[in-house]
């Protein structure tokens, strides 16, 4: 895109974390701003907090597994501001399952999949024919993660699988927007180089109704103290990457058209280097890493 300035913007999973540092750094360049999340009051904190600071930003409480109310976000923010330019589909959750993948919940599939892929296949159905229509420069950007958009982490199963599926359905995206000459770009951002600390690791926060729990839980919820235990005694290095840096680096790809919004890193680019060299090689994954970093 040329310019950001005086431009609509909808970041879904917004109420908090990368989410708001999104919106707040899209606010910040002359954007008005609806953020979307299934947590209605965290959200509404946010918004106020941001209005308050003289941002243009508004609220609009969106389950994004369900179509109807993707479209009712599409509906509230051509209410509010008349267009739509830039959609970042970024809610996301980490399912939090117990044990081993055989004695995963049906349930923790089927929330991960609503959240992390079919909020993304939601956001392009609802914003992509209105973005095509208004004959404007807009931009998609879906969110996918390392864990799994790079390489999969085993003991995540759900997160990895539909992280690697918002790349597939990105790369597709973008080649029927060019089939078409569409004046739309469509990007995939992988947070980090490092995780982000944010509510990513208390996920179960989120989890609605329609996707509960099958049976309580055996062990507790990984905490980010927790993740940060397993790093440490696998000798990883724990660092964080700030989300206001990914936000940059966002806007940046926006006003570059990058397609790969994806920072530079060494380790990052290792891991994708030993999982390509294993499929072009025909040799079995030892590449898989058993905690993040
Ligand atoms: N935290 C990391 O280290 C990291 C790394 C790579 C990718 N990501 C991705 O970045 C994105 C943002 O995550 P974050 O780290 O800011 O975590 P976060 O938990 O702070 O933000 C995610 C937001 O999505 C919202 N959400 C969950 N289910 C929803 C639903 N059904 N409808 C609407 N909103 C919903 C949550 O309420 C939350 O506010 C996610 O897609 C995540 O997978 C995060």
């Amino acid at each position: 895109m040329r310019t950001l300035e005086g431009r609509v913007a909808v970041v879904t999973g917004g109420a908090g974390g990368l989410g708001r540092a999104m919106g707040e750094r899209f606010a910040g360049a002359g954007m008005k701003v609806v953020l979307a999340d299934v947590q209605a009051e965290p959200l509404a904190r946010t918004v106020a907090e941001c209005r308050e600071a003289g941002m243009d930003i508004i609220g609009v409480p969106t389950d994004v597994t369900n179509y109807a109310s993707v479209e009712a976000l599409r509906d509230a923010t051509l209410s509010a501001f008349g267009a739509v330019h830039v959609v970042c589909n970024n809610a996301g959750i980490g399912a939090g399952a117990e044990g081993r993948m055989w004695e995963h919940e049906l349930n923790d599939w089927k929330w991960a999949i609503g959240v992390n892929m079919m909020g993304v296949v939601h956001g392009i159905n609802a914003f992509v024919p209105v973005m095509l229509e208004q004959d404007d420069e807009g931009h998609i950007v879906n969110t996918s993660s390392g864990n799994g958009g790079v390489s999969p982490l085993p003991s995540t199963p759900q997160y990895a699988a539909t992280k690697a599926a918002v790349v597939t359905i990105t790369e597709c995206l973008y080649g029927q927007l060019q089939e078409v000459g569409s004046k739309l770009g469509a990007s995939v951002l992988f947070p980090g180089p490092h995780i982000l600390r944010t509510g990513l690791f208390e996920s179960w926060r989120s989890r609605t109704d329609e996707f509960a729990k099958e049976r309580p839980r055996k062990t507790p919820y990984t905490t980010v103290e927790g993740l940060e235990a397993q790093m440490k005694a696998a000798g990883v290095n724990i660092a964080y990457t700030p989300v206001e840096e990914v936000a940059e680096l966002v806007v940046a790809g926006l006003l570059a058209n990058e397609f790969w919004m994806h920072p530079r890193s060494e380790r990052g680019d290792n891991q994708l280097l030993a999982r390509t060299d294993s499929i072009l090689n025909r040799t079995n994954p030892a590449y898989l890493r058993a905690v993040p970093g």
